[in-house]
């Protein structure tokens, strides 16, 4: 048995955050009917805070809470959404109808000696509606009375709301379902690209528009990196990790809890406190040159070209850029080309499109590994 902060690993140092949990709960309850909806690149630890720390304290609130992995059955969500509410459903009736099954059912006939009973059937609902709209609406109400509490619904990864045929009847219908239900019903989106999730509630005339509370998904703080170095200076009584390079080092990779984790451990195993040279160490890796390598080589040469530019801090349409891409390529492409290789490269996942910083490479450390690769000259 290890305690909270005593952890036998570094791979039991978890850090769950409770006051962030209440305070997306109050948010929630503050405006009925109305979503919460977060933003965080990949990897910060979302789906972990909706699993282990958000559904606990809904629970412990009297809801019920549904998860639901968009991502999973990107060509159908609201399907997604119906099957994980049918298994609440089944779960919320399963232990009733058990033990209440002897006691409930209505007799339908006695025998002449009134010792013979025949149990009737039980009673017969009307089949669920096949449409899906209108099937998460009978979903929604169905599992409330079953459950005899609200129900909120957790949607992970909701930008693939907006993809693909039909995506604003879909979100209309979601969105429909939510205002009408709001009495019952309660939900929290999350989503890791901030450009489809923009997209999918703030383009005027969407039906999202101004319809989710919007609010950026705090990564981890100093107390997971301050537990990560009391676990590391328990190993090396003799030595110890400075928290701003704890805090450096955890801005650089992008707050990846797992990731720092990793960087850390390694540290440990080789007896290393300088934790920037672990993090070289870590880029140079033959694990993360092949899998960096994987992602770079079906790419055409504009596209890696461009993200080079992007590593470098280039605008990546602006006039030294596309200049620069012509000396890099044979000749300078055109505007629409360089746009179409950004939207390549951003279906890929490689770049995304953020408020503050505009077109950036995604993971961090593939920008320093590009820069490794060709540092950019001094003129
Ligand atoms: N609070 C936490 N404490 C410790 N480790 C965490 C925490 N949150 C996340 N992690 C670690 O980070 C990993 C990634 O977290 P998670 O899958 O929740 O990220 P995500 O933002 O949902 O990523 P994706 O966009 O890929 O779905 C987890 O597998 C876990 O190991
Ligand atoms: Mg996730």
């Amino acid at each position: 048995m290890t305690t909270h902060d005593n952890p036998a690993s570094f791979d039991q140092i978890t850090q769950h955050r409770p006051a962030l949990a209440a305070s997306c709960l109050a948010l929630i309850d503050a405006q009925p009917g109305r979503p919460l909806a977060m933003f965080a690149p990949r990897r910060v630890g979302k789906t972990w805070f909706l699993d282990h720390d958000l559904a606990p304290a809904a629970r412990a609130a009297g809801k019920l809470p549904v998860y639901a992995d968009l991502w999973l059955q990107k060509v159908a969500p609201l399907e997604a959404i119906n099957h994980a509410l049918e298994e609440a459903l089944d779960d919320a009736l399963v232990p009733a109808s058990r033990a209440g099954k002897t006691a409930r059912t209505p007799v339908k006939s006695l025998g002449l000696l009134g010792a013979q009973l025949t149990l009737a059937d039980a009673p017969e609902r009307r089949p669920l509606p096949a449409d899906p709209a209108l099937r998460l609406d009978s979903l929604v109400q169905r599992l409330q009375a079953a459950a005899g509490k609200p129900v909120l619904l957790m949607l992970d990864e909701v930008q693939t709301l907006a993809d693909g045929a039909q995506a604003q009847e879909r979100i209309a219908a979601l969105r429909a379902v939510l205002h009408q239900r709001r009495g019952i019903l309660q939900a929290v989106f999350t989503g890791s690209s901030q450009e489809d999730m923009a997209r999918l509630l703030s383009t005027v005339g969407a039906p999202m528009y101004q319809f989710a509370q919007q609010m950026d998904f705090p990564p981890l703080g100093d107390d997971y990196l301050q537990r990560l170095a009391a676990h590391f200076h328990r190993v090396h009584p003799g030595k110890q990790l400075a928290p701003e390079a704890l805090q450096r080092v955890f801005a650089r990779i992008g707050h990846k809890p797992a990731l720092m984790r990793d960087l850390v451990k390694w540290a440990s195993a080789e007896g290393m406190t300088d934790l920037d040279a672990v993090v070289q160490h870590y880029l140079r890796g033959a694990h993360q040159v092949a899998g960096f390598n994987a992602l770079l080589q079906p790419l055409g040469g504009l596209d890696r070209a461009l993200l080079l530019a992007l590593a470098q801090g280039r605008a990546p349409l602006g006039r030294d850029t596309l200049q620069w891409l012509g000396r890099v390529q044979a000749e300078p492409p055109t505007l629409a080309k360089v746009r179409a290789a950004i939207e390549r490269l951003r279906r890929a996942g490689l770049v995304a499109r953020t408020n503050a910083r505009g077109t950036v490479i995604d993971d961090p450390l593939l920008a320093d590994h590009l820069l490794a690769l060709d540092p950019p000259d001094p003129a």
